[in-house]
């Protein structure tokens, strides 16, 4: 019966595998050691020249050096792509719990903050947060709103379009995730839509062609006028204190009938706008096909603007130059 050194051809297998540096040579080390040319397959050939009673014993051998082997390979490659794994974990860790701002501490930026507050002033009553896309349709931005395209208060925010055809622009209000909401959504409806909004304006102390806006949207079978002096005011105190006063002048929006402004009174007497709102105009609500039975209101806000109101910041171009000395003020 012919003999195999087993010894000898395992040690020679673990001498291979000690030299792997690449997980694929894993592939090569089968081929050699189980494949048609291997050794082993040699060995093979042999056993029909054997005796019935060698043969049994010897392709027995054989059997078990094969799995012997075959289990040595996979092993031994599981390991090595976990202890690579490992490796690559190691050098590349990243300590999160670093702290960049080691003297500082840092903190969010004011729009950021205030933004943060009027939102949760809204969903500490109910409002839940909706968001649209910045890049719009004219649909959602003017039409669905109910500005057509002869409409004067168009051409007033007619702004920052994306393509000759004007159908894409950036929107210039929040107000298109009214229609995105109710387009999606049956009624009732209680959101709110922070972001940011886009218009050809020039630079001066209170306009910016980049700004950031929060619309709210109410829409339930019983709602009034009442309902959106009460929001609006308890909103106002939420935010300038108790003591706030606010008056409602009438005012002009396609989207709203009545609309009116909202101003808020400042330490030196004088009335400062603050939001524009109305009565959901029912041309609006039969464009997202709401039912008669349903009414509402909205109102926009500028964030800026309360901003400036409650801080007494006297340029917009503050909040975007990324001065450190007027952000850590806050
Ligand atoms: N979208 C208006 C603007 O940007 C603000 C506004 C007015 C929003 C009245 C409303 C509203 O929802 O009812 O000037």
């Amino acid at each position: 019966m012919p003999e195999l050194n087993l010894d000898k051809i395992l040690a020679s297998l673990d001498l291979r595998i000690s030299e792997v540096t690449l997980p694929d040579e894993y592939d090569q080390i089968s081929k050699d050691y189980l494949g048609k040319d291997s050794l082993l397959a040699e060995e093979r050939k042999k056993l029909p020249t054997l005796s019935n009673e060698d043969k049994k014993t010897y392709g027995k051998k054989l059997t078990e050096l094969s799995k012997k082997i075959e289990s040595k390979i996979a092993s031994s490659k599981k390991q090595f792509i976990l202890d690579t794994f490992q490796k690559k974990e190691k050098d590349e860790f990243t300590d999160i719990t670093i702290d960049w701002n080691r003297n500082e501490g840092s903190y969010k930026h004011i729009l950021s903050s205030v933004m943060d507050e009027v939102v949760n002033i809204f969903s500490s009553i109910g409002y839940e947060v909706a968001y649209g896309p910045e890049a719009e349709t004219s649909w959602h931005n003017f039409d669905a709103l109910n500005t057509p395209d002869w409409h004067p208060a168009r051409y007033e925010s007619d702004t920052i379009y994306l393509n000759s055809d004007l159908e894409t622009l950036l929107r210039t209000q929040t107000s298109t995730v009214q229609i995105r909401h109710m387009e999606q959504n049956d009624p009732p409806v209680y959101i709110v839509a922070p972001g940011r909004v886009f218009r050809s304006d020039q630079l001066d102390a209170t306009h910016s062609p980049v700004f950031h806006q929060l619309e709210g949207l109410a829409i339930d079978k019983n709602l009034s006028f009442t309902d959106l002096k009460g929001t609006l005011e308890y909103f106002t105190k939420e935010f300038f204190g108790e003591n706030i006063e606010t008056k409602f002048i009438p005012h002009f929006f396609p989207f709203t009938e009545p609309s009116a402004e909202v101003l808020v009174k400042w330490n030196d007497g004088s009335w400062l706008e603050i939001l524009g709102c109305g009565m959901v105009d029912p041309n609006v609500l039969e464009n997202v096909g709401y039912s008669k039975e349903y009414k509402g209101f909205a109102w926009g806000v500028g964030i800026e603007r309360l901003a400036m109101l409650r801080y007494k910041i006297d340029h917009i171009k503050n909040f975007y130059e990324n001065d450190i000395r007027f952000l850590e003020q806050f």
